[in-house]
């Protein structure tokens, strides 16, 4: 029997949830406009909705939070997380920042020009989103294997390096300002990026001349596949495998909210100091002083202890049993879910279980939808609203692979048996697969359209 190992933690502080009937449940739904993030959190029972800055925060990093320093310049907080970044990452320069975006906003700012190219093997949609604001086009170049049904594909986020090594001759290395890799890719099913590939991405990089940066949101569960997964890391430390990752890159964006286990935080570093030069201007304008970036001196100390509680090998491992135990038992329920398991979340693939719903009725919306009405469990849906987007060149509209939806699993929240309540619910679900339909959206703004457009059902 599916069981993942036990939480090495045991819960000192509860917060209540509850569940509330069906019929409160449909008018939810009807006021939010189909939209799972108009819902209000009392109105979810179990929320998978993000496993961003949802955590549960340690008694260490509470402890940290007192000892927050709230100079506005300066502060000890400032000093002590310089000195873990400088430990884990080894970057010579950073600015902390309110989350990733805004990280992802200041590197845009500074560095890319309208029509330029920024490759990866999958952008987040935050990251799309900032490349497309300043003019530039984002462009994923992640493997074939990403996409296959093959279980045992351990590295399904590596970039294809014949294909980045092709897209900048075809390009010119003088359109592509930066270069960047997602790890886990969080776009992609949460997979992780192996070493191997890692260094294959930097060299060609560095062939060009083009600066690396890593989006690091889920550097750690990276690290531990990596240790787990890769011949020749079994022995090394999660923290010697990541030091090992950020050598081989310029910089890296990261929201503290996932693998550093905080509600609210982030940072940008890089070691050219003359793009940190116009770093720290952009940061000061948008974000704040460059030692405190968008936050308070407390929440920089609860990131400082949270990126090293992130690394713990314990941890890593329960964590990552989670998603597996969660895979494996929706599997038993005949539930298509991308294999191998990712790092933070379970991703069901909508298009599959639903295959009479056109990408352009929005399968993945249909399931969300079918999730909350069912069983007030709240996902996500990675599908065609959230990456559906017009040809820039002809208009037309272009749709992702695959129409998934992401069950994201907050880190230290909920147990094994919210977990049993979730395949319970999809068990249900796939029963009435077949009668379940599409949606129409109703309004939609021109960017990052999945957090606020609204839908009628078809
Ligand atoms: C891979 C990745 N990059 C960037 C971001 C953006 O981070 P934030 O939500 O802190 O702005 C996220 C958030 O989910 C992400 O998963």
């Amino acid at each position: 029997m599916a069981t993942h190992p036990p939480e090495p933690f045991r819960i000192k502080m509860v917060e209540p949830i509850q569940l509330i009937d069906k019929k409160s449940r449909e008018t939810a739904l009807q006021r939010a406009g189909y939209n799972i993030f108009g819902l209000k959190s009392d109105e979810v029972f179990v929320d998978l909705l993000t496993d961003s800055g949802t955590g549960a925060m340690s008694q260490d990093q509470w402890s940290g939070i007192m000892l927050g320093d709230e100079s506005y310049a300066g502060a000890r907080s400032y000093q002590r997380l310089s000195e873990t970044i400088k430990e884990i990452f080894g970057f010579k320069h950073f600015v902390p920042t309110h989350q990733g975006r805004a990280a992802e906003n200041i590197l845009c700012a500074v560095i890319l020009k309208e029509g330029q190219y920024v490759p990866s093997n999958m952008h987040f949609d935050t990251t799309e989103g900032n490349i497309r604001a300043r003019g530039g086009r984002p462009v994923n170049l992640v493997c074939e294997e990403a996409f296959c049904d093959d279980p045992d594909v351990p590295f399904k986020g590596n970039m294809d390096l014949e294909k980045l090594e092709n897209f900048i001759q075809e390009v010119g290395v003088e359109n592509i300002p930066l270069g960047m890799i997602t790890i886990t890719n969080n776009a992609g099913g949460g997979q992780p990026v192996s070493l191997e590939n890692l260094r294959g991405v930097s060299k060609i990089y560095k062939k060009y001349a083009i600066p690396f940066f890593i989006d690091a949101c889920r550097y750690a569960e990276n690290a531990y596949f990596i240790k787990v997964r890769e011949p020749g890391y079994e022995e090394k430390s999660t923290l010697e495998i990541a030091r090992e990752i950020f050598a081989l890159a310029d910089g890296a964006t990261m929201s503290a909210k996932k693998d550093a286990i905080v509600n609210i935080g982030g940072f940008l570093a890089c070691n050219d100091p003359a793009l940190f030069e116009k770093i720290k201007n952009e940061c000061i304008l948008r974000e704040g002083f460059i030692t405190y970036g968008g936050l308070a001196g407390r929440d920089l100390d609860a990131i400082a202890v949270g990126l090293r509680e992130g690394l713990q090998e314990d941890y890593l491992a329960y964590r990552l049993g989670q998603t597996r135990y969660l895979v494996e038992r929706l599997k038993e329920e005949g539930v298509p879910v991308i294999e191998p398991a990712g790092g933070h979340a379970v991703y069901i693939n909508a298009g599959k279980l639903l295959p009479h719903i056109p990408q352009g009725e929005y399968p993945g919306q249909a399931l969300t939808v079918a999730m909350y009405r069912e069983g007030a469990i709240r996902g996500v849906e990675l599908g065609s609203v959230a990456f559906g987007h017009p040809d820039p060149d002809t208009g037309e509209m272009v749709y992702p692979e695959m129409d998934l939806v992401r069950l994201a699993l907050p880190r230290r929240t909920y147990t094994q048996s919210h977990l049993d309540y979730v395949v319970k619910v999809l068990g249900s679900i796939v029963k009435q697969a077949k009668d379940l339909r599409g949606f129409r959206i109703t309004y939609q703004p021109p960017l990052m359209r999945h957090f606020s457009c609204t839908f009628e059902p078809l």
